[in-house]
């Protein structure tokens, strides 16, 4: 039987708040609860795949020790049905005494998915056991999570990941499995994962499938193709609306990309046209109706060739100035 590969986000997590690459802030401060050995409830706010997650588990095994698991609970918020679940689950896990510590771990994630109802619920659940359980709450938007809740927490924001912080970890990775990839390949993994380590090294396993990681692995799994669509914008852009389209039909046809992918990579590409911002403004306010219209369910090969043919317009209009 083949091997079975191990996900290489579990394999390589830090273990340790020393090992967590970047966040430095959040890190020193929760150092800082290590030391102390105290904790207080804490909302970790960020986007996905920068930390979170690593960090709470990295305070609990520095806090407890070898026994770490008795004392910590993970749970999702949006996937225990509702408040009631993870009332009675906290319920059960505060039951017990804490081994190894005053108090035990209760992670909560996807705390901003919860209805208002649902986190007066939750805060009356903090209070009730507060004497055994700190609550650490994981969030996107902090905006979503109750003032009263949030008064009650220490508020420490995950910043996304620099470029150099993921290519140190994807630098790692490729020691660690003593795979083949070029500056030019992770170039790309740090391009499509913007910041989201998870989704940089989720691509990066997926594109080293048979050892070797390319450049075009690496775009065609992530369904975007930047040169191309740079191409093609830059051929609007000239007026030459001909060779724009041809390559539009081929980013449809040969490789394969959805429009919301194409228009999502002609929104990024904006920032680097040589426009000034006042065509910018107007470029950005169409490719926002396009997308519109293309999520709606419009076709997209008109809709994006109808874009084009506006790009080329600016284009025509900056060179008569
Ligand atoms: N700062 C980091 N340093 C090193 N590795 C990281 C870091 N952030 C994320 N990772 C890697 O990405 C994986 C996912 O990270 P983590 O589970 O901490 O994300 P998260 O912030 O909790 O995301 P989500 O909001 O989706 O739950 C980890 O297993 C680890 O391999
Ligand atoms: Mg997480």
């Amino acid at each position: 039987m083949p091997e079975i590969q191990e996900i290489w986000t579990e394999k390589y997590r830090p273990r340790f708040l020393m090992d967590v690459i970047g966040q430095e802030n959040v890190v020193k401060r929760l150092e800082n609860f290590v030391k102390t050995r105290s904790l207080p409830h804490c909302l970790f706010i960020g986007p996905a795949g920068i930390g979170k997650t690593t960090c709470a588990l990295a305070i609990a095994r520095e806090m407890f020790g070898d026994n770490w698991h008795s004392n910590f609970l993970e749970l999702n918020a949006s996937d225990e049905r509702g408040i009631e679940t993870v009332r009675v689950k906290v319920k059960d896990f505060a039951r017990t005494m804490p081994i190894a510590g005053s108090f035990k771990i209760v992670y909560l994630d996807e705390a901003d998915s919860l209805t208002k109802d649902a986190q007066h619920a939750l805060r009356r659940t903090m209070e009730n056991y507060a004497d055994t359980c700190r609550f650490i709450l994981a969030c996107n938007y902090s905006n979503k999570i109750l003032p009263p809740i949030q008064s009650r927490c220490a508020i420490l924001k995950f910043l996304p990941l620099k470029e150099n912080h993921v290519m140190k970890f994807l630098l790692q990775i490729v020691k660690g499995e003593k795979l083949v990839a070029d500056e030019e390949s992770l170039k790309a993994v740090l391009y499509v994962a913007e910041g989201d380590m998870r989704k940089a090294v989720n691509l990066l396993q997926m594109a080293s499938f048979d050892g070797k990681v390319t450049r075009e692995t690496v775009y065609s799994l992530a369904s975007r193709e930047p040169e191309e669509v740079k191409k093609m914008l830059l051929f609007a852009i000239a007026g030459k609306f001909k060779e724009a389209r041809a390559v539009l039909l081929s980013l449809l046809s040969e490789h394969g990309l959805a429009g919301e992918d194409i228009i999502k990579e002609i929104h990024d590409q904006t920032f680097n046209l040589e426009f000034d911002d006042r065509q910018k403004i107007t470029l950005l306010e169409k490719i926002g109706e396009y997308e519109f219209r293309i999520t709606e369910g419009s076709n997209p090969r008109i809709q994006l060739e109808s874009l084009l043919a506006q790009i080329a317009l600016l284009g025509v209009k900056e060179r008569m100035r």
